[in-house]
C-alpha cells in the first residue's frame, strides 16, 4: 500500500489494483482566509483526476474543495458516508458526480475482492452543525486508519482491523472561539491556551487508544495570509504558543514528551509506502519546494507567502468592489432564509431564548427568536450579537447562500458578544439556515433533556429549565396565580404568554393545557 500526501488532510491511496483519493484540497477556502499549509501548489494535480475511488469526508471547504472536485472525473466511484444530511452528495451531484456507493456506519464494507473499507460519521460537534466521517483501509495485510475529523472517545468498530500500520490522525476541530470575542487580547490568549490544552489531552487519549504503529498528525491547521487574519497562524513553538490552530510539526513535539515516540512528519508530496511490517516514508526534496522552513521558521514562511499571494491575487478576489449594501439587503437575505423555516423551529427557540444581533456598518437586523420575528434593530435587548463587515457578509452570502454563515465563522471574519451557556447552539442554528437542517438541528435537541425536557404544572406545559441558568422549575418554580417566580434567582414569568416580566430578552415556552380549571 502506498499513500501519498497531497496537502491538509488530501491523501492519494494505492494498492496494487486500486487508487483512492481523500479530501483533496487546493483552493482558498472559507472566504478565501484558510489556505493549505504547507503550501500544496506545486503538487502536480492531474494524475488524481482518475481515481477510482473518492471519499470526501465532510462538506467542509477544506474537504470538499468545488473548484478541483470540478475537474475530477465524474465516473469515478464516490464512498459515501452514511450522514443523516444530503448536504454532502448534493453538493457532488450539483458538480456532475453519480456514482455514489452509499456506505453504512460502522460496518467492515468490502470495496473490491482485495481492500475493505470501514467508514464512521461523527457529527458530536457544535450540535451536528458539520458532521465528518473517517475511513478505515485495509488490504487483508495492512491497514490503515484516516481520522478525518477530532474523536473524543475509542470507536470499538474502527479497530476491527486489529493494530493499524498508520493513524493519519486529525491534531483538532478547527475553531473561531476565543479569537472572535470582544474580549482584550491578553484574555483571548489565556482562553486558547486553555482550550489548545484540553484539545491535546484529547489528541493524545485517540493516539494512545489507536496504538498504531506510526501516527501522522495531518489534517490541519491551514494558514492564515491576509493582514488581518495573520495573528491566527501559530509561528510559536508547542510550549510557548497561544493560538489554537496547532500544526503538526508542534503536535509532535507534544506526543513526544508525552512519550509517543513513532510518529512521523508529512510535506506535501510525503510518500509513505507500506510492504508488510516495514514502514518507508520518502520526503520530497523540501528546499527545492521552499518547505524547508515551513514549519522551523514558520513566520518567514508565511511571511513569504503572503508577499507572493498578494503579488499575484486579483484586486477584485480580495477585496471585491461591492456596491453600498442597500438599507435592507441584510433584512430581505434574512427573510428568506428564514422565513421558510419558522414553522420548523420549536426547541431552537427554547434553546436559544433570546434575540440574535446581527450587525454591519450600513444596517442592523435582530432575529427575534422570542417572537418569532426579523426586524430591523431599535434597541432591543439581544443575547447574542454578530459585528461584520459589510463586504465580507455580501461575499458570504453571494458566495454560500443559505450556508453564508457556515463560511463566515470559519473564516473568522467577524467579531461576536455572547451571553449564556448555549453559544455552540447559534452557531449550529446559524450555519443550519435551511428546512433539511433545521430538521436535523432539532432532532438533535430532542435528545437534550436541558432543553426538550417540559414540566406540567397548574395546567400548562412549561419548558422544565429554567431560561436564566437552567434551574429545574418543576422543583424551583413557585406558582402564584398566573405567576411563576424561579426561586434561584427571582425570574419571574406570565404563566399565559410566557413572558418574562423581570427581564426582556427572555422567555418561558409555555402551552396552556385544555383541561385547566
Ligand atoms: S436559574 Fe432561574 S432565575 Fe436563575
Amino acid at each position: 500500500m502506498k499513500i501519498t500526501c497531497v496537502g491538509h488532510a488530501g491523501l492519494l491511496i494505492e494498492t496494487e489494483s486500486t487508487s483512492i483519493l481523500c479530501d483533496p484540497w487546493f483552493n482558498e477556502a472559507y472566504l478565501n482566509s484558510w489556505i493549505p499549509f504547507p503550501s500544496n501548489e506545486h503538487v502536480e494535480q492531474d494524475k488524481l483526476l482518475h481515481c477510482d475511488f473518492l471519499f470526501i469526508s465532510s462538506s467542509g471547504q477544506d474537504r470538499c474543495d468545488v473548484e478541483f472536485l470540478g475537474r475530477v472525473d465524474k465516473a469515478v466511484a464516490v464512498i459515501l458516508p452514511d450522514f443523516k444530511s444530503f448536504n454532502l452528495q448534493n453538493i457532488l451531484i450539483d458538480l456532475g458526480f453519480y456514482n455514489f456507493i452509499h456506505i453504512p456506519n460502522n460496518i467492515v464494507f468490502k470495496l473490491t475482492n482485495s481492500l475493505e473499507i470501514i467508514v464512521s460519521t461523527n457529527s458530536s460537534n457544535m450540535y451536528g452543525a458539520m458532521p465528518t466521517a473517517t475511513i478505515a483501509i485495509g488490504d487483508g495485510i495492512n491497514s490503515i486508519f484516516v481520522q478525518t475529523n477530532q474523536l473524543d472517545k475509542k470507536s470499538k468498530d474502527l479497530t476491527t482491523f486489529k493494530q493499524y500500520d498508520i493513524h493519519f490522525a486529525q491534531i483538532a476541530a478547527p475553531s473561531w472561539y476565543p479569537m472572535v470575542t470582544e474580549n482584550p487580547e491578553s484574555i483571548k490568549d489565556i482562553l486558547s491556551k486553555q482550550l489548545r490544552n484540553e484539545q491535546m489531552q484529547g489528541f493524545l487519549e485517540v493516539i494512545k487508544t489507536f496504538n498504531a504503529k506510526v501516527v501522522v498528525p495531518y489534517g490541519g491547521p491551514p494558514c492564515f495570509l491576509d493582514k488581518d487574519l495573520f495573528y491566527l497562524n501559530d509561528v510559536d513553538s508547542f510550549e510557548t504558543g497561544s493560538k489554537l490552530f496547532v500544526d503538526a510539526y508542534s503536535a509532535i513535539q507534544y506526543l513526544q514528551n508525552n512519550g509517543i515516540e513513532n510518529t512521523l512528519l508529512a510535506y506535501p508530496e510525503t510518500e509513505i509506502v507500506i510492504e508488510g511490517n516495514f514502514i518507508k516514508l520518502t520526503t520530497p526534496n523540501l528546499q527545492s519546494k521552499g518547505l524547508d522552513i515551513a514549519y522551523v521558521d514558520k513566520k518567514r514562511y508565511l511571511t513569504s507567502l503572503a508577499n507572493k499571494r498578494c503579488k499575484e491575487s486579483m484586486p477584485d478576489k480580495e477585496r471585491p468592489t461591492t456596491d453600498l449594501l442597500k438599507q435592507s439587503y441584510l433584512l430581505e437575505k434574512l427573510c428568506e432564509f428564514i422565513e421558510p423555516i419558522v414553522p420548523e423551529l420549536n426547541l431552537i427557540r427554547v434553546g436559544l431564548n433570546g434575540r440574535i444581533l446581527i450587525s454591519t456598518h450600513t444596517e442592523s437586523v435582530v432575529i427575534d427568536l422570542l417572537d418569532l420575528k426579523i426586524e430591523k434593530f431599535s434597541g432591543q435587548l439581544c443575547r447574542f450579537k454578530f459585528y461584520i463587515e459589510d463586504d465580507v457578509l455580501k461575499r458570504a452570502i453571494e458566495s454560500s447562500n443559505n450556508e453564508a454563515f457556515k463560511s463566515l465563522f470559519y473564516s473568522c471574519r467577524f467579531a461576536t458578544e455572547l451571553d449564556g451557556f448555549n453559544n455552540d447552539l447559534v452557531y449550529a442554528f446559524l450555519m443550519a439556515l435551511s428546512p433539511e437542517a433545521i430538521e436535523n438541528l432539532e432532532a438533535v435537541l430532542e435528545k437534550n433533556p436541558k432543553i426538550s425536557d417540559e414540566a406540567e404544572i397548574n395546567g400548562y406545559r412549561i419548558q422544565r429549565y429554567c431560561p436564566h441558568l437552567k434551574a429545574d422549575l418543576s422543583q424551583y418554580g413557585q406558582i402564584d396565580q398566573n405567576i411563576i417566580t424561579c426561586t434561584v434567582h427571582g425570574w419571574q414569568f406570565d404563566l399565559e404568554s410566557g413572558k418574562c416580566i423581570t427581564q426582556d430578552d427572555r422567555k418561558l415556552f409555555v402551552k396552556k393545557l385544555n383541561n385547566k380549571k
